[in-house]
């Protein structure tokens, strides 16, 4: 009897499903290298569903890796914006100016070469060779570890351990579409808490199935915790109807993007003020007789490892667009059309919506414009 999961057998398997139902995604148009590339940066913690607009919109705005070199940070991240993991967006811009100003212009189909790139680690390096370029090299992720922890039974296998099944079963003729096959089973019938056996073409082939063990493999890691702060926000609005933003630093959490000034909420200042505190930090009397103070309500924002709950003020009403902090330290008033170009987390956008709304509901108009920006 043939040993299983038997190498053959899977190969076969595997490429009639990749061809029958594998899934029609943009970035399989073609074997496009600049393509695969952003693709695969796009598709890391994120789901392809959402990956599948922003691929579009990036691919018809820079439809060639020349185009994508020639672009500023500011609106690589806008049109980011939403995606999370911002640094990915800007090591892509990064490692895309090095192809081509030091790389001859072309993508290396050398993994080590790609490795050598920000932004491109093992799993990506593989996933762009064996894609773009069929190099025999199996790209190992979450998807990968979970069919074949299923396929060869092994509750919790080591990289080596996945390393060398993968190799072992790697379609050397096809390595991109096997890949691919793998994601697209593990993404949508080899699923982590209710796997669909009965639509796998791998059941035949799948030791956990035999046994019954398909739920417990691979046994899951304990979650990292997250943290939760609360934050206070300043939303000003001048009499120019435009907002108040600031530039987050260059590194960091949510590096060099844009958000309304705001505190965390410590031990040390819960028994204070905290929107007295930013408001004088930018130079705005909260007492003062032209100002008009909204308490917007509370909002919550997941990031991966963090939980922000806002706590926002809007605060309306200053003569003129230089009534407040100057200009320098990175911030900028903005008004409609230029806060929509300006990179803001997914948070900050919110926080904006409701400023809006706020405003809407008072009759008061934000305006085009953009001015000042440090
Ligand atoms: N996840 C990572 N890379 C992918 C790809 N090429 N297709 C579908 N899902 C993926």
């Amino acid at each position: 009897m043939a040993r299983i999961p038997d190498q053959k057998i899977t190969q076969d398997l595997l490429r009639d499903y990749y061809e029958a139902r594998g899934r029609d995604l943009p970035w399989r148009e073609n074997r496009d290298p600049y393509k695969v590339w952003v693709s695969e940066i796009m598709l890391q913690q994120t789901r392809v569903e959402t990956v599948i607009p922003y691929f579009n919109t990036w691919i018809e705005r820079f439809p060639k890796l020349s185009d994508l070199a020639d672009a500023d940070e500011e609106s690589i991240l806008h049109l980011w914006q939403g995606l999370g993991y911002y640094s990915r967006a800007r090591n892509l811009l990064k490692a895309i100016q090095i192809v081509d100003e030091h790389m001859g212009g072309s993508v290396p189909r050398d993994p080590m070469k790609l490795r050598t790139l920000p932004g491109i680690g093992e799993y990506t390096a593989n996933a762009i060779a064996s894609i773009a370029f069929g190099e025999p090299l199996a790209a190992i992720d979450g998807n990968l570890r979970r069919v074949l922890s299923r396929l060869f039974d092994l509750p919790d296998p080591s990289s080596a351990d996945l390393k060398s099944k993968a190799t072992l079963l790697l379609d050397i003729e096809r390595p991109g579409d096997w890949n691919q096959a793998v994601m697209d089973l593990g993404a949508t019938v080899c699923t982590p808490r209710t796997p669909d056996c009965g639509e796998c073409p791998l059941e035949n082939q799948c030791q956990s199935a035999k046994k019954g063990t398909q739920v417990q493999r691979p046994i899951s890691k304990p979650k990292l915790r997250t943290r939760s702060v609360i934050q206070t926000v300043v939303i000003a609005v001048n009499s120019e109807g435009e907002f108040l933003l600031r530039k987050r630093p260059t590194e960091g959490l949510l590096a060099g993007l844009w958000e309304f000034p705001g505190t965390e909420l410590t031990g040390n200042n819960v028994e204070t003020s905290p929107h007295e505190d930013v408001a004088k930090n930018l130079g705005i009397d909260l007492t003062g007789d032209k100002t008009e103070l909204i308490p917007l309500n509370s909002l919550v924002d997941k990031l991966s490892h963090l939980t922000v709950t806002y706590q926002p003020l809007l605060v309306i009403g200053f003569d003129s667009i230089s009534h407040c902090v100057t200009p320098d330290r990175g911030y900028c008033w903005a008004g409609g059309d230029a806060v929509k170009n300006l990179p803001l987390p997914v948070g900050q956008q919110k926080l904006l919506k409701l400023a809006r709304e706020a405003l809407d509901a008072k009759n008061i108009q934000y305006r085009p414009s953009v001015s000042m920006s440090g």
